[in-house]
């Protein structure tokens, strides 16, 4: 259209219509309906997709997509809030409430986001420190810092799991909180962490990602201290993607952990309205857990209960058929009956007797592995947590390790800071139980490891 033909077209329109014409006064709709067929947004291809991650053949994957085809179901909403009810994530969280007999749960998209929220919950913050074990997945540390505090590295002990003796010789006035990591289905000492707690107000986050369904004294791991933090990560005995989970029995922790995980604040009654107690509303995050994974998850979930049950009883049929050797020993326990027990852990002498303990079990037909090369990179060791150790930071300010509200020196951060941990873990020697074996199958593995040890020491 030329710039002639547009005006002119421009002038007609306006010289025949009155205010009278406008639909808005009882005129002539201009448009009655669409002519075009919208196709859905999230349709049969995206259900496929899903469908094809299990991994089916063809064959089955074709009849799948036969069965849906014929049926028109419209677009589904894969975001907790605002979907047609009931939310899978809201499913989740009633479940898990009620299996860890918590107040309030809330689902998050990683164990690290769980992390970051519980610490910012807490308001732990620039200038404060975290007591963190030396042996743990790195997510444990880099939450502390991602909440602008610093992590301080405490010794585990010969439960593999944080020493309290040690936790309280690492308190200082700016010690905010204790983080008891509950690692490979074990329960950390929670009596002795719990009352250094209270004697010095310190507040408690249980990272429980590795022990989903484990117990302390009668109580689910991630219910007893002031928050829990769960990964429901694929590579966790519960989880089937990327999740997380928090629990608290708090109100005002559970609503700042809302808000850290979604700063949209699609979680208030009124989404837009001003605070209603101070400290509800700062700057928070996007963790919000897609319906998805609140739909396997909460699958997930209820599967736990049973799953660390046949774990616990085929760990303990073992452990209770091991012998008493020279040089090679049981883990102690914190609480067997609690362990969830999908590992069983031995120290050998030393770190070279524990590789060859672990090579002489796995010829055995156990599945076993030990550290190998006590020079290997792992992050699930302080050592290699670099990060930490040459205070690497996001941006050349060195913020939070330069944080000028600390006003006193960087914690330790030294390789050798923790000789307890690095011994323990070079030591140990780890049998992966299935819950799945027969009676039969714990005492075959029981039979190796007394073969070996006796053989070994
Ligand atoms: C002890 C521990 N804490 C935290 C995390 C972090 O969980 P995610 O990978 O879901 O962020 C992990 C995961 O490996 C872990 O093992």
């Amino acid at each position: 259209m030329t710039a002639a033909t547009k005006a002119k077209s421009a002038k007609k329109i306006k010289a025949t219509l009155t205010e009278a014409d406008l639909a808005v006064n009882g005129g002539r709709k201009t448009i009655k309906a669409f002519g075009s067929k919208p196709e859905p947004k999230i349709g049969v291809e995206e259900a496929m997709a899903l469908v094809s991650l299990w991994g089916y053949s063809d064959g089955t994957l074709a009849k799948v997509r036969a069965l849906l085809d014929k049926e028109s179901v419209g677009s589904p909403h894969l975001a907790r809030y605002y979907c047609p009810k009931p939310s899978r994530v809201a499913e989740l969280e009633a479940y898990s409430r009620d299996l860890f007999g918590v107040k309030y749960a809330l689902g998050v998209n990683s164990g690290t986001s769980a992390l970051t929220s519980a610490y910012v919950a807490c308001g732990i913050g620039p200038g404060d420190e975290v007591i963190i074990p030396g042996y743990t997945f790195f997510a444990t540390a880099a939450a502390v810092i991602a909440a602008k505090a610093l992590p301080v590295i405490a010794e585990i002990d010969d439960s593999l799991t944080l020493d309290p003796k040690d936790v309280e010789k690492k308190i200082t006035p700016r010690t905010k909180a204790i983080v008891p990591v509950h690692m490979v289905g074990c329960a950390c000492d929670m009596a002795g962490i719990m009352k250094i707690a209270r004697k010095h107000n310190l507040l408690v986050v249980e990272d429980n990602a590795q022990s989903c369904g484990g117990k302390f004294k009668g109580k689910f791991l991630g219910s007893i201290g002031d928050m829990g933090c769960f990964s429901l990560s694929t590579f966790k005995i519960t989880g089937a993607g990327e999740a997380g989970l928090v629990l608290t029995n708090d109100e005002y922790l559970y609503i700042r952990a809302q808000n850290q995980h979604d700063t949209a604040a699609c979680w208030r009654p009124q989404r837009y309205a001003r605070e209603r107690q101070p400290g509800e509303l700062f700057a928070g995050q996007n963790y919000r857990m897609s319906e998805l994974e609140g739909a396997v998850n909460l699958l997930q979930m209820q599967k736990t209960k049973a799953q660390a049950e046949r774990f616990n009883k085929n760990m303990q049929r073992v452990h209770r058929q091991i012998g008493t050797f020279k040089n090679t020993i049981l883990r102690r326990s914190n609480d067997l009956a609690g362990d969830v027990g999908y590992r069983l852990v031995m120290f050998g002498k030393d770190a070279e007797s524990a590789t060859k303990l672990a090579k002489a079990l796995s010829a055995e037909g156990v599945p076993t592995y030990g550290r190998g090369d006590s020079n290997a990179r792992d992050w699930h060791i302080y050592p290699y947590w670099e990060h930490i150790m040459e205070q690497k930071s996001a941006t050349d300010k060195g913020c939070p390790f330069t944080c000028p509200l600390r006003n006193a020196p960087l914690p330790k951060y030294t390789a050798d800071m923790c000789p307890n941990t690095l011994d323990y873990i070079n030591r140990a020697v780890f049998v992966s139980v299935d819950q799945w074996w027969k009676a039969a199958d714990c005492d075959h593995v029981a039979a190796a490891i007394n073969k070996v040890c006796s053989v070994l020491g």
